[in-house]
């Protein structure tokens, strides 16, 4: 349920140029009335995504992604329509009405715990700063300065209740501060701080609050975990959020992002100058780690431990990511290294033609069947052969199915054509059933219809029309997207008095607000036909499914029922009707 009135809305929406804020993602070029550039929701080559200033909406032809400036900021930044409306206000210096937010319980949570987080980093690093065990454990990971500075590295005093006291001094409850993991509370009913002589590593979410944090232990040696994180709260969740995308993401130039294990690996390869490096936290990638970096980059370089875990780890993340839209690489290192080790062992120029010559996820996926599978017998290719179609599969490239026949081809000794034939017939089967049902769909409506409707859609968006001229309500539009397009304007109007696109797309849901901005983009002027003649149109097919629906209700009840003579009688008016409509000349 929205917080904000509609008029706030508007004025959001109104105030925030969406070629102004889409520029500041993508990189936009003029051409004709509209802005074109590469879509940032899925992997191209040449741009398909459009933006237009004088609709306010953005749409891809490629991928149909489409709506107004608060769904692209929803969509690219990964946030609620809240986030994305508060982002956009505070944008242009609009102050949102308070007393309409202090109602959201959950919402002011939120916000006290990111404040809460906040002044704990600071905490930490001033401690850091006087520490000199702590101090001495940085120097000897070859952290500098301006890395600590970047981070926010900290670190948690070895006392039970440093920062405990910290907040209470602060008022803050003992609840509160157990919600957000800072303090524990044991079985004496005693409260003590969760993080005790710790380097602490603050860990922020995408647009840079602090949600949670990292403690390692300073001596490997010491009981206790080497790292351990903050819970799970309503502001941090492990399997939604990577660690340095914030950084990340301002380096999306590079197109792609490096994934790694370890907060400390993040902090090596950067302090190196690669930036656009992230890492899980502690836990296994995820399909939501794949899509919130989808929004950002078009390429994902795995660069894991180089120990049998990372091995395994490599898998699970190929899995995950390979039902989502990235290419994927893949960097293996020795078994004793991890990114951290290696950068400093051999330096960023090693590390840089490691990142050139990254394998394909299916170069390393074929790589690691071909070590543990002997060509040497019959049987080991057979069983070589089933694995590399399994993986190549994966690709929906036919130029990169073709390729890597090929390869495997030439190991195993069996035709390309074979193996290439393989791989396609498994991907047909599943895929026909799909579509059989996507065209009976779309046929079910005529074409005539269709146009009908949507040409007066058109005009009343151009407002060549109004609603007010119109003799065809709601029920007359086809079920689904343009009846809900006709719905959303009618409401719109009445409540304002006026049209606007972006705000009439924002009333939909997502796949209406896709496909209006598909047809809105798509749309040329030439098709429109007067609105007389669209509204018999309308009218025809509205008389012929009540027609059928009549016929339906007839056939279900007893002929002696006495609701019969009265659908006889609108079935023969209905039946009148569609003959008269259809006696009108055309045009
Ligand atoms: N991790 C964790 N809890 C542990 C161990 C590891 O949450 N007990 C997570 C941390 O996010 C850590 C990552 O797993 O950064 C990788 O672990 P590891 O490879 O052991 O750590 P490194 O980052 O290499 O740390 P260091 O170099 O400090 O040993
Ligand atoms: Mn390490």
């Amino acid at each position: 349920m929205a917080r904000y009135s509609e008029e706030v809305i508007q004025n959001v929406i109104e105030s925030n140029d969406i070629v102004d804020v889409i520029s500041g993602y993508v990189s936009l070029k003029k051409a004709g009335n509209s802005y074109k550039g590469k879509c940032p929701f899925h992997n191209e080559k040449t741009p398909s995504f459009s933006v237009s200033p004088d609709k306010q909406l953005y749409h891809c032809f490629g991928c149909g992604v489409g709506g107004n400036v608060i769904t692209f900021m929803m969509e690219i930044e990964n946030i609620s329509f809240l986030e994305a409306l508060e982002l956009l206000a505070d944008r242009v210096g609009i102050t949102l009405p308070k007393n309409q937010s202090e109602n959201n319980e959950k919402y002011q949570k939120k916000e006290q715990f990111y404040e809460i987080n906040r002044n704990l980093a600071n905490y930490y690093f001033l401690n850091l700063k006087h520490n000199h065990e702590a101090m001495a454990y940085i120097n000897h990971r070859g952290i500098n300065q301006d890395t600590i500075m970047t981070f926010g590295i900290g670190y948690a005093l070895n006392a039970w209740r440093s920062a405990y006291s910290f907040f209470k001094k602060k008022g803050i409850s003992n609840e509160t501060l157990v919600e957000n993991g800072i303090v524990i509370k044991n079985d004496q009913q005693k409260y003590y701080d969760r993080f005790r002589n710790r380097i602490m590593i603050p860990i922020l979410n995408s647009r840079g609050k602090i949600i949670g944090f990292g403690g390692r232990i300073l001596k490997d040696d010491e009981h206790g975990p080497k790292y351990l994180n903050s819970p799970d709260s309503i502001i941090f969740s492990k399997g939604t959020e990577l660690f340095n995308l914030n950084n990340a993401k301002k380096n999306i130039n590079s197109d792609s992002f490096i994934i790694v294990e370890g907060y400390m690996d993040v902090i090596a390869l950067y302090q190196f100058g690669i930036k656009n490096v992230v890492a899980a936290l502690g836990t296994a990638f995820t399909m939501y780690h794949a899509k919130l970096l989808s929004r950002y980059v078009k390429e994902i370089i795995l660069c894991f431990d180089g120990d049998s875990a990372g091995e395994k780890a490599t898998q699970r993340a190929i899995q995950v990511l390979s039902s989502s839209s990235l290419s994927i690489k893949v960097i293996r290192l020795d078994t004793t290294e991890d990114p951290d080790s290696f950068i400093r062992k051999y330096g960023i120029e090693k590390y840089k033609t490691k990142i050139k010559n990254a394998m394909t996820a299916i170069e390393y996926q074929l790589m690691f069947e071909k070590r543990n599978i002997s060509l040497k017998t019959n049987d080991g290719k057979l069983k070589y052969i089933d694995h590399a179609i399994q993986i190549i599969r994966q690709s929906s490239s036919s130029a990169e199915r073709e390729l890597y026949s090929k390869l495997v081809a030439k190991e195993s000794g069996v035709s390309a054509k074979v193996i290439y034939q393989m791989i396609m017939n498994h991907q047909q089967q599943n895929i026909i059933p799909e579509l059989k049902s996507v065209i009976a769909q779309e046929n079910n409506v005529p074409k005539a219809y269709l146009q009908a409707q949507e040409s007066i859609i058109m005009d009343l968006l151009g407002q060549k029309i109004l609603i007010s001229d119109l003799s065809c309500n709601e029920d007359y539009y086809s079920e689904g997207f343009l009846r809900n397009v006709f719905i959303s304007i009618k409401d719109f109007w009445n409540n304002s008095q006026k049209i606007s696109l972006p705000l009439i797309a924002g009333q939909l849901d997502k796949s209406d607000q896709e496909k209006l901005t598909a047809l809105v983009m798509n749309y040329s002027e030439n098709k429109n036909i007067d609105l007389k003649e669209n509204e018999r149109i309308l009218r025809l097919f509205y008389n012929i499914s009540e027609i059928r629906r009549i016929k339906i209700k007839l056939k279900t009840i007893e002929s002696t029922s006495p609701e019969v003579s009265g659908l006889l009688n609108q079935l023969m008016a209905l039946k009148k009707q569609v003959d008269d409509v259809q006696e009108v000349p055309n045009g």
